[in-house]
């Protein structure tokens, strides 16, 4: 894997935009795997700006989310889906047909998954998949556990993502409790793998997946096994890592 240091979240994020419209530009229907949370909505801006600027086109790509929260529906405004139309698809011309999100309101949530993971097959494999990081190490939502699950599955969010995500809730006891996920064998499969860090927070996460042991226990560590990975973190992020390998340059061969 290769980190790039960024100086601070607006260069991290020109950065992620950078390559992820290289990959638009390259193949103009690629299947791009979308991440939500707060940390790429920088990188969708300036998608959208530069998309805006008539230097990106977006109508012949193909997108596959990797999570939704159980129990939402894509009009609540914390859904993923919700998330995903407002920061981006509404705003470039992304067809919505070709957008893909688990559906949080699935009667049968395995069927829900089985199918996400014959969507995910049909369209071939991901090309670019890009990835936030929890401040527990997950990726998408698979959580700390004591195996890694392969395909999109349901999970039980653990306390410290509900508290983290309640921010983004009138309160915790609106935080659903589940959600569906791509699993990991899913985000592993994808050619190029972006995993996009930022603050403090991020910074012990980020440290034990790029250089601690491979364990479920660290969701994020299994990308060291994926042998196209491109980490991008902002100095806060990078604080440890910087600390425990006294790298001071601005690209780290991992
Ligand atoms: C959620 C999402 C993840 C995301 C993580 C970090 O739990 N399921 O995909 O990476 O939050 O979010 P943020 O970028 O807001 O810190």
């Amino acid at each position: 894997m290769k980190i790039y240091a960024a100086k601070d979240y607006n260069d991290l994020s020109r950065k992620a935009a950078n390559i992820i419209s290289a990959q638009i530009i390259l193949k103009p229907d690629a299947i791009l795997g979308l991440a939500t949370g707060s940390t790429p909505v920088g990188a969708y801006k300036q998608l959208i700006a530069w998309y805006e600027e008539g230097d990106l086109d977006f109508s012949g790509i193909r997108s596959v989310n990797l999570d939704e929260y159980k129990g939402l529906s894509g009009e609540h405004d914390q859904s993923y889906r919700y998330f995903m139309n407002h920061n981006l698809f509404d705003h470039v011309n992304i067809d919505k047909e070709n957008t893909n999100v688990p559906n949080g309101l699935a009667e049968d949530a395995e069927a829900e998954c089985s199918r996400y993971n014959q969507v995910i097959r049909n369209l071939g494999g991901i090309d670019l998949q890009l990835l936030g990081i929890g401040g527990n190490g997950h990726i998408g939502f698979n959580e700390p556990c004591d195996v890694f699950e392969k395909g999109t599955h349901v999970v039980t969010l653990t306390e410290e993502t509900r508290q983290s995500n309640a921010r983004f809730f009138s309160s915790i006891d609106e935080v659903p409790t589940h959600a569906l996920t791509m699993g990991i064998q899913n985000i592993m499969s994808a050619k190029k793998v972006l995993l996009l860090a930022s603050g403090e927070a991020k910074s012990k996460a980020l440290y034990d997946s790029c250089f601690g042991p491979v364990t479920p226990d660290v969701p994020a560590s299994v990308l060291q096994l994926h042998n196209d990975v491109v980490v991008i973190a902002d100095e806060a992020a990078l604080a440890m890592i910087r600390e425990n390998t006294h790298w001071e340059g601005s690209v780290y061969d991992n």
